[in-house]
């Protein structure tokens, strides 16, 4: 059976992403920061291992652990959206939650891309998604508001793309996914899918994305999103 591991699966997309592919005989690498917190999680029955992804120490600690094995499917999902509502408005906008957003949504996926490489190279279709946000979108932003979230999600899909790039001669699917407006924690509960439409349908664009799709941004729906 295919491997798949999953960052920041202790709840909403990315504890459904343990569930669907446990439920579909994968083997499940699931990380969170806090495994003793994680019942729903342990309950899968999946390979759980702390790991905060902004921990470079930590990382490197997994990545020995995880040496030789082969991950088919690597899915970069934790991030935190801080500042939401009117703390974030345009005003006085505190820097040290906006650097931990960087931190987070940007430079950690980069950081896991780097750990996990050697796993990813063992596979015979490995696939890299990373899941964004259009939120993040340049070009669909008219909105005001969430500017942290929003230029955290915005460099991410950089960060797909240059991997898409760096990537391409090792055979890796580099994917920016757009999970769509998500009743989760984060998301809340006016969102328009849970949890589980979104991840069938991410999963789909994973099991059917081809090195020709390397490099794209796309919806939950297989949509392409513009950058
Ligand atoms: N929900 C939506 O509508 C929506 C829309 C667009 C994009 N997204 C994106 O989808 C992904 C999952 O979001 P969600 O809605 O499932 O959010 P969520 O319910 O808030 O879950 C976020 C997950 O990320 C983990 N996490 C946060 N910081 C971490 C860190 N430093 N190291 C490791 N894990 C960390 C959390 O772990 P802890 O339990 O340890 O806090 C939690 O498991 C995020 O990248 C988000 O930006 C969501």
């Amino acid at each position: 059976m295919p491997t798949v591991l999953i960052t920041g699966a202790s709840r909403g997309i990315g504890l459904e992403f343990v569930r669907q592919y446990r439920a579909d005989g994968w083997d499940v690498i699931a990380t969170c920061r806090t495994p003793e917190n994680a019942p729903e999680l342990q309950a899968t029955g999946a390979e759980v291992h702390g790991l905060d992804v902004t921990d470079e120490a930590a990382l490197a600690g997994m990545g020995r652990t995880l040496a030789g094995r082969t991950i088919d499917v690597l899915i970069n999902n934790a991030g935190i959206y801080p500042l939401k509502g009117p703390q974030g408005a345009f005003g006085a906008i505190p820097v040290e939650p906006w650097m931990e957003a960087l931190r987070t949504n940007i430079i950690a996926p980069w950081k896991v891309a780097e750990t996990f490489i050697g796993n990813l190279e063992r596979a015979d279709r490995p696939v890299l998604a990373t899941v964004s946000s259009k939120m993040g979108s340049i070009a669909e932003a008219s909105s005001p508001g969430s500017v942290v979230y929003r230029t955290s999600k915005t460099g991410v899909n950089m960060v797909v793309k240059g991997l898409s790039i760096e990537l391409a001669s090792r055979g890796v699917i580099c994917l920016a996914l757009h999970p769509g407006w998500v009743r989760t924690d984060m998301g809340g509960p006016n969102g328009l899918i849970d949890a589980t439409e979104s991840v069938t349908g991410l999963r789909a664009v994973i099991a059917g994305a081809s090195t020709a799709d390397s490099g794209t941004f796309r919806g939950y729906d297989g949509a392409t999103i513009p950058w």
